[in-house]
């Protein structure tokens, strides 16, 4: 049912050929868009054509649950209405409403790009596929998603669920993380595209992938594109896609210190890039080759703050899972000697636990401090 087709497709300085498969991408334009009008959940942001309300939501719903995204989404724009107010704000109140919600770095980007949105295009957005992909932080995925779902531009966004759905329609034997892969389905996504009602189109595919083409135990039958599906025909569903090659885990130990002073504790605020950047926690050390048990480095640490201390450590280690990281905590309680903190002065606050809402902080010191 699909044939390859050698198509050039160029990837950086090489161009390799790599074969495009061919589908009836009339009729499953036309079958996605027929199911997507009378599937579809009922979600905020599409309830709006409003670029910036659509930009939000796709950026909170990069590597984030629909139903986790929904109340941050709801109170974001209720604080930020608009670009303008958005690019006004400052970054702390802006990590602040995004607390918990994780992957920071997206917060910190949503503002620099609002500012430059004000700055270059007078706070809105443009209908420009060009243009959008010339703001800061805005890349292929969602420059795709703003110009199709708000401006029904024939661009498509292509996402996890888009490789899974193609992978299995042609059966494509690269890795799902694989330069190869993404190019071929970019090709198709892009042919896909180039047709009538291409906001819904995007939406009716993420919608598929999300009901239907699920990563795992897909739903087949309630398929609308079944009968196009090479996987489906020849009962390989469950082989593609192809699983990613894996990248290894790495084990940090993060050790913190909690030091209190006349009820309110210590939190220093981590650099402006790397992990959790710009985010406020307890002061300590990141260690990926951690020594012995006793925090030798972090006694040295907070020393080289200004501060002598006595340590003495919590029961409970705390885990918590990163992508790509594995972070162990360690919890440590300070009885302070001697010494004066000598941080810049923004760099560090004396905190009072009832009012840590109004910090941005990320789920794992929340965590830790509810805990205590
Ligand atoms: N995932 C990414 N974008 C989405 C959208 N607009 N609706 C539902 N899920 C999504």
């Amino acid at each position: 049912m699909v044939k390859p087709r050698n198509t050039s497709v160029t990837s950086g300085k090489k161009v390799s050929t790599l074969p495009i498969p061919d589908l009836a991408y009339e009729e499953i334009r036309h079958a996605l868009l027929e199911w997507f009008q009378h599937h579809q959940r009922d979600l905020p942001w599409r309830q709006t054509k409003d670029p910036y309300a659509i930009w939000l939501s796709e950026i909170m719903l990069q590597q984030t649950r629909v139903t986790t995204v929904i109340p941050y989404y709801k109170r974001f724009l209720e604080r930020f209405p608009t670009v303008e107010s958005l690019a006004e704000a400052a970054l702390d109140d802006v990590l602040a409403l995004w607390s918990g919600l994780g992957y920071y770095r997206r917060a910190r980007h949503l503002h620099a790009a609002a500012q430059d949105i004000v700055e270059r295009f007078e706070g809105q957005l443009p209908a420009d596929h060009k243009a959008l992909l010339s703001i800061k932080g805005i890349g292929r995925y969602t420059a795709g998603a703003i110009a199709s779902i708000a401006f029904d531009l024939p661009f498509p966004a292509v996402d996890g669920n888009v490789f899974r759905i193609f992978a299995r329609l042609c059966c494509l034997k690269y890795p799902i993380n694989s330069t190869a892969l993404h190019k071929i389905v970019e090709a198709m996504a892009n042919v896909l595209a180039k047709g009538e009602r291409p906001g819904e189109l995007t939406q009716g595919l993420m919608e598929l992938g999300a009901l239907i083409c699920t990563p795992k135990s897909p739903t087949c039958l309630l398929c609308p594109i079944r009968e196009h599906c090479s996987s489906l025909e020849t009962g390989q569903v469950d082989l593609y896609p192809v699983p990613k090659r894996k990248t290894k885990v790495q084990d940090i130990t993060v050790q913190w210190a909690l030091l209190r002073r006349s009820g309110r504790v210590l939190f220093i605020q981590r650099p402006e890039d790397g992990l959790f950047a710009g985010l406020w926690e307890l002061p300590g050390l990141y260690l990926s080759h951690p020594g012995p048990d006793e925090p030798t480095l972090l006694l040295e640490q907070l020393e080289e703050w200004g501060l002598q201390l006595q340590l003495s450590e919590t029961v409970t280690p705390y885990q918590h899972t990163l992508s790509h990281r594995q972070l162990h905590i360690q919890l440590y309680h300070g009885t302070q000697l001697r010494g004066r903190l000598n941080l810049p002065r923004h760099s560090f606050r004396w905190i009072s636990l009832k009012t840590l809402d109004e910090l941005p902080i990320s789920s794992i010191t929340r965590r830790v401090l509810k805990a205590l």
